[in-house]
Formats: structure tokens, sequence, C-alpha cells
């Protein structure tokens, strides 16, 4: 970390202190502890930053709410889909009525969609109540904010257009006691035509490698064994720093720390995932045997107008690559029908890639035209059309992912015990390398640990197993 982000962490640190104070003043007056409730949208980035903002609010001495009637109350925003943004604004219809009963309560929103100039203006106009408003670039921020919102009557607004320095060190919670996800880079510089995520997450910056081994190695004295190495391209992970690294690389050093069982990473672009990357993967232990490599789109017209850099064939090839190198490899992907100007021709590349390229899961979208993005002024795809296609989609990708399910029966297999399964509490659930996941018969005490298994009967999505002794 730089001079600079060293200096404003302690800085946040000393503000911490001191609202803790006036948390706990507040707390004396009421007789309980304050509560808060953060409600997360969108993708593993958004979570990895709630579990910062939680940190924060509990080292201020809140205490977590199982709802959103607590008297500290977050919205951590999405904006990717316009129905992501949909979502909060029903949110923020219900956060009125409960700050009614408990006109103490604070709300505040931050996340991807405060980035955008038209939300901001909108929640200051017509939705009074809320409390706080930051963005993506100032979450370590919260403290002060909260102090600022304290001692003031107004509605506490900070978005920043850009990132500044990368603040490190801050306290964080976790989610599961064995996994993590850890940061690796931040924003985004590929400015896909449809998407708006490098507008509000900015520009792409990686983290120095010394502070992402730190942390995991920390992690894992904590009794961490998986990692999820998190960036909207981790493939073009170091090309900002001063001392280039790449993503293989840095995979080779993480594969090191003692302790660590198991690797993950999202999201991969096709176009920058290298040779390098598929040897280390190959050769090593701790890797996991699953790539999310985002399609898009089958039609090489179409990638080229979305600016993906690579065309159905160049995809296609680079599957097969994956596939020789790691036969037992698990790819998912991400597929979007409805681009502006998709043609049934172009729809029917996109079936083709689904039919080629043996996903075990795609990730299924309607395009949704994004304010400010390239794409949104192109003329759109009648609304009848695109459904009908959707729908089409959906069946393949149902009947491609059968042909897939049971291929692993009667293996043995390594599996991450993740909890107890919600339908039956004589069963736990875990998760393979590759990503799929097993119940079998267990007990608590196996949470967090990597127990063989056989996996008796495939059932879709999922297996049935027992411990091999
Ligand atoms: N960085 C990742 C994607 C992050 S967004 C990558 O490039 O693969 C996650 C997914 O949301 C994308 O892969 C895309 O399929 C979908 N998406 C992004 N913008 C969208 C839009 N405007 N409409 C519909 N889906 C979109
Ligand atoms: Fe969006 Fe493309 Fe960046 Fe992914 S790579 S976040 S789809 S601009
Ligand atoms: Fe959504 Fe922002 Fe992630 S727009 S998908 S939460 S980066």
């Amino acid at each position: 970390m730089n001079e600079n982000g060293q200096i404003e962490a302690r800085r946040q640190l000393d503000i911490i202190e001191t609202c803790k104070q006036e948390i706990a003043d507040r707390a004396r007056e009421l007789g309980r502890p304050l509560t808060y409730h953060i409600s997360t949208f969108g993708c593993q980035m958004n979570f990895k930053d709630s579990e910062k903002l939680a940190g924060i609010l509990e080292q201020l001495g809140y205490v977590e709410a199982c709802d959103e009637k607590a008297d500290f109350v977050l919205l951590n925003t999405c904006t990717v889909r316009e129905n992501a943004n949909l979502k909060v604004y029903g949110h923020l219809g219900i956060l009125k009525s409960y700050k009614k009963k408990n006109p103490n309560m604070m709300i505040a929103l931050c996340g991807c969609m405060m980035q955008e100039d038209v939300v901001l203006k909108k929640i200051q106009e017509s939705y009074r109540f809320v409390d706080i408003i930051f963005g993506t670039h100032n979450i370590y921020k919260l403290a002060e904010l909260i102090q600022t919102r304290m001692h003031s009557n107004r509605m506490v607004i900070d978005i920043w257009k850009d990132a500044k320095e990368i603040v490190e060190d801050l306290p964080s919670v976790r989610k599961y006691s064995f996994k993590a996800g850890v940061n690796i880079m931040f924003g985004c510089n590929n400015f896909c035509t449809y998407c708006i995520v490098p507008y509000v997450r900015g520009r792409e910056r990686s983290r120095e490698p010394e502070d992402i081994i730190a942390e995991i190695e920390c992690m894992v004295r904590d009794g961490v064994v998986e990692v999820m190495l998190l960036g909207q391209n981790v493939n073009s992970y170091g090309k900002t720093l001063e001392q280039k690294i790449t993503f293989a690389e840095l995979l080779r050093r993480v594969e090191q720390i003692e302790g660590l069982k198991r690797i993950r990473f999202m999201t991969s672009h096709p176009k920058d995932l290298s040779d390098d990357l598929i040897a280390v993967m190959k050769d090593s232990n701790k890797i996991c045997r699953h790539i999310h490599l985002p399609v898009q789109c089958g039609s090489s017209r179409l990638l080229e107008k979305m600016n993906r850099r690579y065309t159905k064939e160049q995809y296609l090839a680079l599957v097969r690559k994956i596939r020789e190198a790691m036969p037992d490899i698990s790819l998912t992907t991400d597929i979007m029908v409805g681009f502006p100007g998709e043609t049934e021709e172009d729809f029917q590349d996109t079936i083709d890639v689904v039919r080629q390229a043996e996903y075990d899961s795609c990730y299924t979208f309607i395009y949704s035209k994004r304010t400010g993005t390239p794409a949104a002024k192109e003329e759109q795809v009648p609304e009848e059309i695109v459904k009908e296609r959707f729908q089409r989609l959906l069946d393949v990708v149902a009947e491609e992912s059968a042909k897939r399910t049971g291929r692993l029966e009667g293996r043995t297999a390594e599996v991450l015990v993740e909890g107890v399964s919600e339908q039956d509490s004589s069963m736990v659930t875990g998760r393979l390398s590759n990503n799929l996941l097993v119940h079998f018969p267990g007990t608590e005490d196996m949470i967090g640990k990597l127990i063989m298994v056989r996996l008796d009967e495939a059932k879709g999505f999922y297996y049935i197993g027992s411990v091999v002794e």
C-alpha cells in the first residue's frame, strides 16, 4: 500500500475510535445495543465490499440484525441491469415505513447505482428520508460519514468520480470462517459496449501482490482454507502495477501459501486468458477445476459490436485448449440475449456455442439498456422477439446440461463442507473442486473440512454422496 493509503487508513481508524464512543452513548440512552443490517445486490465484488462495511459497523459497536428493521440499514446497490435498480427502489419504499416507527433509524445507500448522476438526483428529490449516500470508491469512509450525519441534519452525500489510493487494512468480517473472497483488482478498462461497470467502478487498478499474499496468509491463520480471487477481469491482473506481474505469476505465489487448500478466481475475460495460466492451473494441486468464462454471445459480428475482442472461433478454440490441458475442467458462462441488432442468425450462433462448449452452467440474461453506454444509442430488438429467443436459449441450456449430469457418478472426490443441509439436518452440503454441490450424511463438525466423498447419485445440479472411510 502506498503512503497516502496508509495515512488515510490510520485516519479512519482514529475516527472509528471516536465514533464508537458516540454510538456507545446512544446505546446507553436506549438501554440496548444499536443494530445494523446490510442488503447486498449484484456481484461478488459487492458482497466483498459489504463484508468490509460490516467490519466497520461492528467495530463501531453495531450488532447485526436479521432484517431491515434495524437502527442502521445499508443498501449496497447494483446497476448492471435495470431490474437491479428497481429492486432498490422497492426496498426504499419499505424502509420509509420502518423509519416512521423508528425515527432514530439511519438509512444509507452505496454501491454502483449511486455512481450514476440520474440516480443520485432522483434520490435527493424523491427519497429525502435517506441519511447517507456514498459510492464505490470510498467505502472505507463509512465511520466518518456516520459521524458527519450524527452531527448534522442533512443528507450526507459523498460520491467520487474515480478512486484515489487503495486503502488497506481496515476491519472486515467474513460470512464464512473457512472461505473468503480476496480483491486482487478493482474497476474495469474493457468498456464492453453494453456494460455500465467501467463507469461506476472506475479504471482498472491492481493491488500489490505482497498485500494480497499478506491478506491471504492472515486469513489462513484464521482458519480459511479456500480463497476466491476477485476482479472484473482477473486475467489482466498486474498491468497497472509499477512492477509488472501476470495473473499466472500471482497464482504461483498464492499456491505457495502453506495451509491454503483451494484457490478459485472470478471473472476470466476470454481475450486475456493466457497459455501460462492454463499451464499453472494444470500443474496446480490447489487451483480449482473451474473457469467462469463469459462468452456473452456466439456471433462474431455482435461480439465485435460488443467490443469483446474475440470471435466465436477464437472462443471455441480457447475452450478446446483448456479442455485438452484439463479434461476434468468445469466451464461456466454468462450469455446475453437481445443485444441491439441481434438477428436470428446471430442468435443461432449463440445456440451453437452452447451446444459445442459443454458448459456445466450458464447464467443467462436479457440485454438491459444502460444509459450512458454506447449500445444504448443503438436500435433495440423488440421485446417479444427477445423473450421468445430467451426461452429457446433456456431450453437448449437445460437440454445441454442434462447431457452432462451424472458424468461423475460413482467417482470419489474431495468435497469442502460448507454447512448443514437446509432440507435435512442429518446431511451436510459441500462443494467439489469443479464447483458442483454434493449432499451427504454428515455432522456440523465437518464444516470447513475437506472430505473424500463417493458421488453415489446425480440429481441434476448436485450429487448425493457418502463419506469414504
Ligand atoms: N466482468 C465480467 C462481467 C461482469 S457483469 C465479464 O466481463 O465477464 C456480469 C454479467 O452481467 C456479464 O457477463 C453480462 O453477461 C451481464 N451484463 C452486463 N451488462 C449487461 C446488460 N446491460 N444487460 C444484460 N446483462 C448484462
Ligand atoms: Fe463489463 Fe466487459 Fe468490464 Fe466485464 S469486462 S465488467 S462485461 S466492461
Ligand atoms: Fe452490479 Fe456493480 Fe457488480 S453494477 S454486477 S454490483 S460491479
